[in-house]
């Protein structure tokens, strides 16, 4: 196969996400000002903005204050499954948790699944809405029992599907499992729906709005970096990773996930469904429909964020998948996504802390984020009005299941305070000499430890590689071009800049020349 040219990684703005590039949204003011509003939602996803359209729909005055642009994070990353199918968990759940609490889960995402079907219809939202089949399938033997015993799961929950024996492709499939009825969209063209509709019945929408802190009481205060006080009975924090914890150690309880997608046109017509394999290396595939052809995504290589190897890699091996499929024609868009996971894989939904009552967060939701944002927002929607909810305990962050979670988090928390010991440890091997143009690495600058990325023009820019979150060394991706903490998944630029949280404050910047007079005392080594 020919390599595709996109994928050497010089063309500018080619990891730009299809659903980015294919929807003008509106653009909103900076707050300037102190609010006073009934509930204050801090975050411009697909959470606080299905929240947002919630609460105005009940009549109730509400402000959404984004740190960047409206749906730029991962809800402009994401696939776009709308699936309860979210991998092999239902067999996993019942074993930990009980029949009760799986079967809650897959009637969470189910009822979120509806409600965006019924709000597509209701609204008659242009947005690419199909009901596709989901299937898992593996081609390794020594996972076809894993897949039974996911389908007698199935078939105890009473979730509609069930196992056969391929799949529409020619691939060595051993087994496979269908849950029927799921769905894909455009996630972007529905959001977009969703915004109008909160503009039109009042609801306040601010951009370029970072929120810093939260004073917590009666009356709950977001306090902004430009020092506004936005005020209201409830908060709803749906930032993703929090930005602010309380005294719940997120921080502690979720790592970060970064997965690869490609948008392809494919010489072979794509079957129709959507598929994710249960093996590793993760493949995923759904097809999309861009200027009016379809094509094809191709989803996978997921790896810890900052632990990887070269990004380029990922990319070209869904490119090298994608071919061996469906023959590649031409790749149209790449880029990446990050997500959280929770200790116990399910996401932590509803009260901050057990002694908060109004301040929620919703994150955690691993790959599965358009049914699981969906499902908060109903949450949030019938806590907010005192309501009662069937998956309020189900979702709760404070929940603690001493299986498996105790042993994924030393595990998560062994693996941070590896990576901050090892990265302080390593002396990369590089120097900016042996930089070529496109090309970042860690580097040794007479002798101290420095993130570098000369771009095209030959330009160096170079950042120290301590994470401003809590001092693990960031690793280069060079797919995106960002330096990427492998602790709990902060991104910066090449520049520095705060791309993903939890991170608030920048990489600090070097000047090359400075470089020369640092000591070692300086720089922290
Ligand atoms: Fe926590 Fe970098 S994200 S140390």
């Amino acid at each position: 196969m020919e390599q595709n040219k996109r994928l050497n990684g010089k063309l500018p703005g080619d990891t730009q996400s299809f659903w980015r590039d294919s929807v003008d949204l509106p653009a909103f003011p900076r707050l300037e000002e102190d609010l006073s509003v009934d509930v204050v939602i801090v975050g411009g996803g697909i959470t606080g903005l299905t929240s947002a359209y919630l609460l105005v729909n009940e009549g109730l005055k509400v402000v959404v204050l984004e740190a960047g642009k409206l749906l730029n994070g991962t809800t402009g990353h994401t696939t776009a499954k709308v699936t309860a199918q979210h991998g092999l968990i239902y067999d996993e759940f019942m074993h930990n948790f009980g029949t009760n609490k799986a079967k809650l889960y897959y009637e969470a995402n189910a009822e979120a699944l509806r409600f965006i079907q019924e709000t597509v219809e209701k609204h008659q939202i242009d947005c690419d809405f199909r009901i596709q089949d989901a299937y898992l399938y593996t081609s390794a033997d020594q996972y076809t029992r894993k897949l039974e015993k996911e389908a007698e799961a199935y078939q105890r929950l009473g979730i509609n599907g069930g196992l056969v024996d391929r799949i529409p492709f020619e691939m060595d499939v051993k087994k496979a499992l269908v849950m029927k009825d799921q769905a894909q969209f455009h996630p972007l063209k529905y959001l977009a729906h969703l915004v109008e509709d909160i503009t039109n019945k009042g609801g306040l929408i601010f951009e370029d709005t970072a929120c810093v802190n939260i004073e917590t009481g009666e009356y709950p205060t977001v306090l902004t970096r430009r020092e506004s006080r936005v005020q209201g009975r409830f908060v709803l924090a749906c930032t993703h990773f929090p930005f602010y914890e309380g005294t719940g150690l997120y921080s502690t309880r979720m790592h970060a996930d970064r997965s690869y997608v490609l948008a392809a046109k494919t010489k072979k017509s794509y079957p129709g469904g959507m598929y994710c394999n249960v093996e590793e290396p993760a493949r995923s595939l759904r097809s999309v429909t861009i200027n009016g052809e379809e094509m094809v995504l191709i989803i996978g290589e997921n790896h810890k964020t900052g632990q990887g190897k070269d990004t380029i890699d990922y990319y070209n091996a869904l490119e090298q998948f994608g071919d061996d499929v469906l023959g590649i024609e031409d790749v149209l868009y790449r880029w990446s996504a990050q997500d959280l996971v929770t200790l116990d894989k399910i996401p932590y939904i509803g009260q901050i802390t057990s002694e908060v009552s109004n301040v929620l967060i919703a994150t955690g939701f691993r790959k599965w984020g358009m049914t699981n944002s969906t499902a908060a927002a109903l949450l949030f929607r019938d806590i907010v009005q005192k309501k009662s909810n069937p998956y309020e305990d189900l979702y709760s962050p404070s929940r603690f299941y001493a299986h498996p979670s105790l042993k994924n988090f030393l595990l998560d928390n062994a693996d941070v305070v590896g990576h901050l010991i090892k990265g302080k440890l390593e002396k990369p091997t590089k120097s900016v000499e042996d930089l070529a143009n496109d090309e970042g690495a860690a580097i040794t600058i007479n002798g101290h430890r420095k993130g570098a990325y000369r771009d095209t023009e030959g330009n160096l820019h170079i950042v120290d590689t301590t994470c401003t979150h809590i001092g693990c060394e960031v690793a280069w991706n060079s797919g995106d071009r960002t330096w990427d903490c492998p602790c709990h998944g902060s991104r910066f630029s090449y520049t520095g800049e705060v791309v993903e949280g939890p991170a608030e404050k920048p990489l600090q910047r070097h000047d090359h020349r400075m470089l020369d007079n640092l000591t070692s005392e300086d720089s922290g080594y």
